[in-house]
């Protein structure tokens, strides 16, 4: 199938390039000229594991990128629209979503047969149906459901593992308004056998994505309340305390050949210094304030989002039980990403941490496999100076806090074992064990 993705960032990207792999020809549309001109040339604007090897794979052949959204319209059976829906502060951010649908309506005035026109962004449920619909009929003064589809086809990705997540999918929702549209997406899908594929309206499908990803924030929250309470009761370990949950018959599953295998959904139970990134947060809040403007208050969701929003200051607590003040105070940070494996440090952790230090007059640098071009987006020079590597970011320094879950913090007790004076440990994500480590805290555990 001739595909375009109007929107070619992390998602749009990913979704380009892996439809091209499975063999459809597809172009990928952006406004930022830089973007395309690096895809054009098989650079990938993003890391992403696996990423750049498939663009190379495929650009100049079965995947291209431009900035013409018209002749993308005009030369494919299908677009998908992968641009961005930030939070705004009071509800999601449409204006994109908006814009595009007007352009892609306009594209349509001048196509002679059927066009699908997908949601893949993350939009809240009614979107697809009362705005993009609405706006590509008027743009395009034709009929939807006659002249052009309009289905909704959320993506479930995780960043750092999205060319794998996109490749070997858990589920594929097809919404739609009706058969044509979720037949048209059906082909695109052909190459995926095997995957459950759930054929849903587009209302449907907009509130499965949030669902998910609500159930995974709140997963986090709670476990962040029971550590923050495992912190004020002292001598327990939150570490301890989930292992006697997680070993549950609801979250460990008997095999038939008697092994016990733990879900991934384990994984999001777990205490830490709070979840971030380009989803979860935005997401909760569009959710919660879409609850809100129906008379639909989601008071969980509310409390999801303020346990979130405190959790970085544990780290800076948990600072102050060794120094009465942190002016002057040498701290590292290890891990700059919202989480391991990507560059992306939107809404990371990692950006309160590092702002209330410096509110607090500490000196501090960070250290990141790979964001370091994101982190210096963000902070200047004088803010944060950066380490070339983790054993520099170990250097000279009054106290370490561990951000990021990235597998080379693992090396960081050997590091330390003969620095003398040890710097204090703090580990935001329970990632070290707490005897390897002379002066370690950690979130959800406070000795008696
Ligand atoms: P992003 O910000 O990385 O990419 C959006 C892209 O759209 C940018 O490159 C931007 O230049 C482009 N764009 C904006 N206006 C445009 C226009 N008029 N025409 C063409 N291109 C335009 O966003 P993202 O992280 O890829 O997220 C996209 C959507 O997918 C969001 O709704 C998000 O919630 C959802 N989502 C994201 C992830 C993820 O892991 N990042 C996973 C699942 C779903
Ligand atoms: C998340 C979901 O996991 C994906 O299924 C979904 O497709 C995606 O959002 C999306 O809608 O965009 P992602 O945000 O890329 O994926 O990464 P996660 O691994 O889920 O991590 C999100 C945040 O939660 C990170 O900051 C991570 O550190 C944090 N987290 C994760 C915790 O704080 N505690 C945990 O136990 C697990």
């Amino acid at each position: 199938m001739r595909v375009s993705v109007i929107g070619t960032g992390y998602v749009g990207l990913v979704t380009g390039v892996c439809f091209a792999e499975k063999g459809h020809q597809v172009t990928c549309v952006d406004v930022d000229q830089a973007k395309v001109d690096a895809i054009n040339s098989g650079v990938s604007p993003i890391h992403e594991r696996g990423l750049e090897d498939l663009l190379k794979k495929h650009v100049g052949g079965l995947l291209r990128a431009s900035t013409d959204l018209p002749g993308a319209v005009q030369q494919t059976d299908l677009s998908l629209i992968a641009v961005g829906t930030p939070f705004n502060g009071r509800e999601i951010d449409l204006s994109y979503i908006k814009a595009v649908s007007k352009e892609i309506g306009l594209a349509l005035q001048t196509k002679s047969g059927y066009h699908g026109v997908v949601v893949k962004s993350t939009v809240v449920p009614g979107t697809t149906d009362e705005v993009v619909c609405p706006i590509l009929e008027a743009a395009s003064g034709k009929k939807a459901g006659v002249d052009f589809g309009v289905g909704m086809n959320p993506e479930f990705l995780t960043e750092g593992e999205a060319v794998n997540d996109f490749l070997f999918p858990d589920r594929i929702v097809l919404g739609g308004m009706d058969n044509t549209i979720i037949d048209q997406q059906a082909s695109l899908y052909e190459g995926f056998p095997g995957v459950d594929v759930l054929h849903v309206n587009n209302k449907t499908a907009e509130m499965i994505k949030y669902t998910a990803n609500a159930l995974q924030a709140m997963l986090i929250s709670f476990s962040n309340e029971i550590g923050n309470l495992c912190t004020a009761v002292k001598g327990v370990d939150v570490l301890d305390v989930m292992r006697g949950v997680h070993v549950s018959r609801y979250l460990t599953v008997e095999m038939p050949d008697g092994r016990r295998v733990q879900p991934q959904i384990v994984s999001f139970l777990a205490a830490g210094c709070g979840f971030g990134g380009s989803c979860f947060p935005k997401d909760v809040k569009a959710l919660a304030a879409h609850g809100q403007r129906l008379h639909a208050p989601m008071d969980l969701l509310d409390a999801v989002l303020k346990i979130n929003e405190q959790q970085p200051q544990k780290i800076i607590q948990l600072l102050k039980k060794h120094f009465t003040s942190l002016k002057g105070v040498r701290i590292s940070i290890l891990g700059l990403s919202f989480r391991p494996d990507t560059n992306d440090m939107r809404e990371s952790p990692a950006i309160p941490i590092i702002r209330s230090l410096l509110q607090e007059g500490a000196v501090v640098k960070g250290y990141d496999p790979v964001a370091t071009d994101e982190a210096r987006k963000i902070f200047s020079v004088q803010e944060l100076m950066l380490s070339g590597s983790l054993s520099d970011a170990l250097e000279k320094v009054d106290a370490v806090v561990l951000v990021t879950r990235w597998d080379e913090f693992r090396a960081v007790p050997e590091l330390l074992k003969n620095k003398n004076p040890q710097p204090v440990f703090v580990d935001g994500r329970r990632l070290l064990d707490k005897t390897t480590i002379e002066r370690y805290e950690g979130i959800g555990f406070e000795a008696k």
